[in-house]
């Protein structure tokens, strides 16, 4: 049986090695690929539907571009529905699969991919394991590198938090409130925000987060702004684009916005519009893991 035992390992072993030497066959040095691009990025969002939301990825290209001037930029979205949408208004976005099948199409070996999401929950979930399979195909990319999405470490948490602070209009007075919504999840990394509201306030104890779908949930941030007595808020977006949620559900006309239950809560609101992907602070955060990423695919 040990003796069984340890010819398997030896024949796995072995025939793992032929493995490898097949792997680096089809794909080491360039062989079938005799029109090798070599590498190639591709920033990867949930995506948004709102025109002027948009300004916020340009100002996020603009910066990978300036940190790789003659890498070849593409971009794919996650969200179905809102591909449709683009679609019928005549645009057309790849999804993950169909953007790294013509970049292996077109040649390229090496992809960096760079999640711009917020944390790691479903979505960079499912970009991280799916674009890991792009490299396991005969013939497919000699490596794929997953950059990590905004919030993922403690460095990029405080890195975040000193962006927030920063980010808060000057005429904002110390004793109004300043709620800032994330998207929220299900995901476990639906912790992150609770980890953000910790560091925030520990800069400023009148700064909120808030999720649409996660926790803390909007009757947090309300009932710990009336239990402070504060009369006013400045209603931030925590994503990546001001796209639907910030326009509708933070400070929409609609009865269940956040703007309209605070106002009716006796808080007086001001939106400050603004998708984290168009300032600096933030999206160097992004650039620094895709900068990561390149480093391994090397
Ligand atoms: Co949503």
């Amino acid at each position: 049986m040990l003796k069984f035992a340890k010819w398997g390992i030896l024949t796995g072993a072995l025939l793992c090695m032929t493995c490898t030497c097949a792997f680096a066959g089809a794909h080491g040095g360039g062989h079938s690929r005799p029109h090798d691009k070599g590498t190639a990025i591709l920033l990867v969002t949930f995506g948004t539907s709102i025109p002027e939301a948009q300004i916020a990825f340009s100002a996020m290209e603009k910066r990978v571009k300036a940190a790789y001037p003659d890498v070849p930029i593409r971009w794919a979205y996650t969200s179905t529905i809102i591909r449709k949408k683009l679609d019928a208004q005549g645009s057309t976005l790849e999804s993950l699969p169909i953007a790294l099948s013509h970049m292996m199409e077109e040649g390229y070996s090496k992809v960096a991919v760079q999640s711009l999401h917020m944390m790691a929950g479903h979505e960079f979930h499912y970009v991280r394991v799916n674009a890991r399979k792009f490299a396991e195909m005969v013939e497919g990319f000699d490596k794929v590198m997953v950059g990590r999405p905004l919030l993922s470490t403690d460095e990029d948490l405080e890195r975040a938090a000193d962006a927030i602070v920063k980010l808060i209009p000057a005429k904002r007075k110390p004793n109004e409130a300043v709620v800032l919504m994330g998207h929220g999840s299900h995901h476990p990394a639906d912790s992150v925000f609770s980890a953000m509201m910790y560091k925030v306030q520990k800069r400023d104890p009148n700064v909120f987060v808030g999720t649409v779908e996660g926790h803390p949930d909007f009757e947090d941030v309300k009932s710990q702004i009336l239990k402070k007595g504060l009369k006013k808020a400045w209603l931030m977006p925590l994503m990546s684009v001001a796209g639907d949620h910030s326009v509708n559900d933070l400070v929409g006309d609609e009865d269940d916005s956040w703007k309209s239950m605070l106002t009716k809560a006796g808080v007086e609101c001001v939106p400050v519009l603004k998708g984290l992907a168009e300032i600096d602070a933030f999206g160097q955060i992004w650039v620094d893991h895709l900068k990561t990423a390149m480093r391994h695919l090397q």
